[in-house]
């Protein structure tokens, strides 16, 4: 298990470039499932999540090859129907295997993935969208068991936006009998992404993007070429540092357009933000205005930013509220940030920060993904060494974050323990 060390204060300047988006890669790997035949992703991220992924569909018998950013699935092999405990324990967004293995296989048998650091996530929606659909859902053993010898299409409408839900329905729909209209839909880039992967495919998917998307079932589909999108969490923690360092950063191969909401904040903060193409140029401001955030599904503010901008806000001049809606433990990273001198009050899903004019470097331990990216933030602003252990948390959903920051000039590095 690596640690990170960084010492605070340095100002970051320069051009980083952004990577694909874990939360595009992930459904799209799984979405080649559905068909025979190599399709070909390009820009796809070295991450441990993207990993878990490769060697889940490779369980389930599809030839998988990856040279640089490049990932070949062939699944013309698909032989299996079932998703273990011991992969899906390490990584929940397994259970988007569901919908592919129902349609394609005419059953699945995938581990209930239990709750994580933020939530207790059920996927009650999921389920419930599958039966809509004709399949028999069953729980035993911690295991689902969906079986449908045809799905066929049905009207489901989400309680709760949820992205996995929308995305494994819309994966189970593509090759079902008739047509399926999902309301109160995740209307996500990522979401937006798998249906133009799909589509390429073959399928026959309209108004992703939006809250309604109907599906009409096709018979079959074909392999697709295609390139995963940037990544905008990892944009918006980029975004996010330079504003804390004050510094001058420019971020290259992003989608600026999938982050308006966390560029307004930010520019409310006191940045000055330019969108050139698919460039962005962030330059943090002498002083931190503090700015109320609540989280919202997209386009609203991401949950997923939550954590970054609460380190943001630390160092802020005066008081900010920020609300988390999505998730019901989202706080976790505020224990550790408090460690480091942050002032912040937690009344139920809503933190009070209060801005002082630093942050001192402590040993600190990451819990979640976003909570990590937090910490290590955090450490770039304070006085001081941070030590940031269990990075294997941070090495799931961000690409060589440590080597991308000191190429920025933070006096940062891994150190193995
Ligand atoms: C996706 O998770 C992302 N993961 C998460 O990113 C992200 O935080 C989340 O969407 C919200 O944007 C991937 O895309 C792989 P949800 P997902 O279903 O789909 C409740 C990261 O850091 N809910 O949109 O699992 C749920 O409990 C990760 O990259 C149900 O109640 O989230 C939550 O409160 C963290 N029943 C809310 O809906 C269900 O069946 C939104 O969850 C499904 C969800």
């Amino acid at each position: 298990m690596d640690k990170i060390i960084v010492e605070g204060g340095r100002r970051l300047s320069g051009e980083v470039g952004i990577s694909g988006a874990k939360n595009a890669a992930l459904p799209i790997l799984i979405s080649a499932l559905l068909c025979d035949g190599e399709t070909h992703l390009s820009n796809v991220p070295h991450l441990r999540d993207i990993v878990s992924t490769i060697q889940l569909i490779e369980k389930l018998g599809v030839k998988v090859q990856r040279a640089g950013d490049e990932v070949r699935i062939d699944a013309s092999g698909l032989c299996c129907y079932e998703a273990p405990y011991d992969l899906v324990r390490k990584m929940r967004a397994s259970v988007l295997v569901l919908g592919p293995l129902v349609a394609r296989m005419q059953k699945a048998r995938v581990s209930l993935p239990g709750g994580c650091a933020i939530g207790a996530r059920p996927i009650n929606l999921h389920l419930r969208g599958l039966e809509r659909m004709g399949a028999r859902v069953d729980l035993k053993h911690g295991y689902v068991e969906a079986s449908a010898k045809r799905l066929r299409g049905a009207e489901v409408y989400f309680d709760l936006v949820t992205v996995t839900g929308t995305e494994n329905l819309m994966m189970a729909a593509v090759l079902a009998d008739g047509t399926t209209v999902l309301r109160n839909a995740a209307r996500e880039p990522e979401v937006v992404a798998l249906a133009e992967t799909l589509n390429q495919m073959g399928a026959d998917i309209r108004g992703a993007g939006g809250s309604e998307i109907t599906i009409r079932g096709v018979n079959g589909l074909r392999p697709a070429r295609v390139r995963i999108i940037p990544d905008r969490i990892e944009t918006g923690s980029f975004m996010t540092a330079a504003c804390l360092t004050g510094g001058d950063v420019t971020l290259t191969g992003c989608e600026p357009a999938h982050v308006t909401a966390v560029a307004h904040k930010l520019r409310l903060s006191g940045a000055c933000i330019d969108f050139k193409d698919d460039r962005i140029r962030v330059q943090g401001a002498p002083e931190i205005a503090s700015v109320d955030v609540k989280t919202l599904p997209y386009p609203g503010f991401p949950t997923d930013m939550q954590a970054q901008f609460m380190v943001l806000m630390s160092v802020a001049r005066g008081l900010s509220m920020i609300s988390e809606t999505i998730f019901e433990n989202r706080f976790i990273h505020v224990s550790e940030l408090r460690r480091m001198g942050a002032d912040i009050t937690i009344s139920g899903n809503t933190a009070l920060v209060n801005g002082t004019d630093h942050l001192s470097g402590a040993p600190v331990m990451a819990t979640d993904l976003r909570a990590s990216a937090s910490l290590v933030l955090a450490g770039l602003v304070a006085e001081g060494i941070t030590e940031i252990n269990r990075v294997y948390h941070l090495d799931r959903g961000y690409e060589a974050m440590e080597k991308k920051f000191e190429k920025l000039g933070a006096a940062i590095r891994r150190v193995p323990v």
